[in-house]
């Protein structure tokens, strides 16, 4: 069924909810399903243009209709490649043609299948525009398997506690979520501190791209403040009073690459600011953050 409209996403849901239950009610009891509605083309343009895509990108569409928005990317960014997935064979017949007719069947393809049987592991970007139910059930999928600093993009529909990175409201709502590299645990690493390495351990504790964190330096401990993640970049500062009474800030900003962060932390004490590398290791457990602190406290 194909209905051409122009409408917000609450009163989509309400127009096609119902027929959309009465019409499918077994296709509904056995997988989850929206039906087509294409995006306006004013809306595929903000989609694209909010993706701010780079040579190399692979655009993606989980329920992709009639292709317009792999399409439309494509035929803007000759140096991206993409494909669609939809669960209507006539939509992805159509829309294979069209990628011929417009000479882009080297870079764009469209593929039969079920949304949660696609392989997400090479998308750089993501866009979708499934009934919020579908999209909730997605979102395990897309946070296990969708390589960290991945654009997931939306028209219309939220995504429950995980808040938009980003949202752009001239064309409706079209929102962006930016896949967060996985931070939580233990990380230890030292720094020099006045000519001595001194070792901290921090636990770091996550929700989605919130972060929020404590961290033992030598033997005091203290607050993360101002933890920021984008994907994969990470930058938080500490302000601590070291055991050697100097007030110290930290600023640290770094890669998360799996088990390691890579990157600078600038030490600010005394008047004095030191930039120095920082690479902090995930570690199994959080006994030294807990260690005695040795200041004579029973
Ligand atoms: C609202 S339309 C959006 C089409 C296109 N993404 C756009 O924005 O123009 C949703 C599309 O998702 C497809 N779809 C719905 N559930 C799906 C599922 N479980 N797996 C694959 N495709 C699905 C539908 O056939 C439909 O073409």
């Amino acid at each position: 069924m194909t209905v051409t409209l122009l409408l917000r996403p609450r009163t989509l849901l309400r127009a096609l909810l119902l027929p959309a239950l009465l019409l499918c009610g077994s296709a509904f009891a056995q997988e989850r399903f929206s039906l087509f509605v294409p995006s306006p083309q004013a809306t595929v343009e903000r989609m694209i243009a909010i993706a701010r895509l780079q040579p190399g990108d692979v655009v993606i569409d989980l329920g992709s209709g009639d292709g317009r928005i792999v399409l439309a990317a494509a035929r803007q960014h000759p140096a991206i490649r993409g494909w669609g997935v939809d669960i209507n064979a006539d939509l992805v017949r159509q829309s294979n043609a069209a990628a011929q007719e417009q000479g882009l069947a080297e870079r764009v393809q469209f593929f039969h299948r079920n949304v949660f049987d696609t392989d997400l592991r090479e998308a750089t970007v993501i866009n979708m525009w499934l009934f919020p139910e579908l999209m909730r059930l997605l979102r395990p999928k897309i946070l296990a398997e969708a390589r960290p600093g991945t654009r997931v993009i939306s028209n219309g529909f939220d995504w429950g506690g995980w808040a938009p990175d980003e949202t752009d409201t001239e064309s409706g709502r079209v929102l962006k979520w930016i896949v967060p590299a996985r931070v939580a645990g233990y990380w230890s690493w030292e720094s020099n501190i006045g000519g001595a390495m001194l070792a901290y351990d921090a636990i770091l504790e996550q929700r989605f791209q919130q972060v929020e964190g404590v961290v033992r330096a030598g033997n005091r401990r203290g607050v993360l403040t101002s933890a920021r993640l984008r994907g994969e970049e990470l930058s938080m500062t500490l302000d601590i009073t070291l055991e050697s009474g100097a007030v110290t800030r930290h600023e640290f900003s770094g890669r998360v690459r799996g088990e390691r962060i890579e990157g600078s932390v600038t030490v600010t004490r005394d008047g004095d600011r030191l930039v120095q590398p920082w690479s902090a290791q995930r570690v199994r457990d959080r006994a030294s953050f807990w260690r005695p602190t040795g200041v004579g406290v029973k």
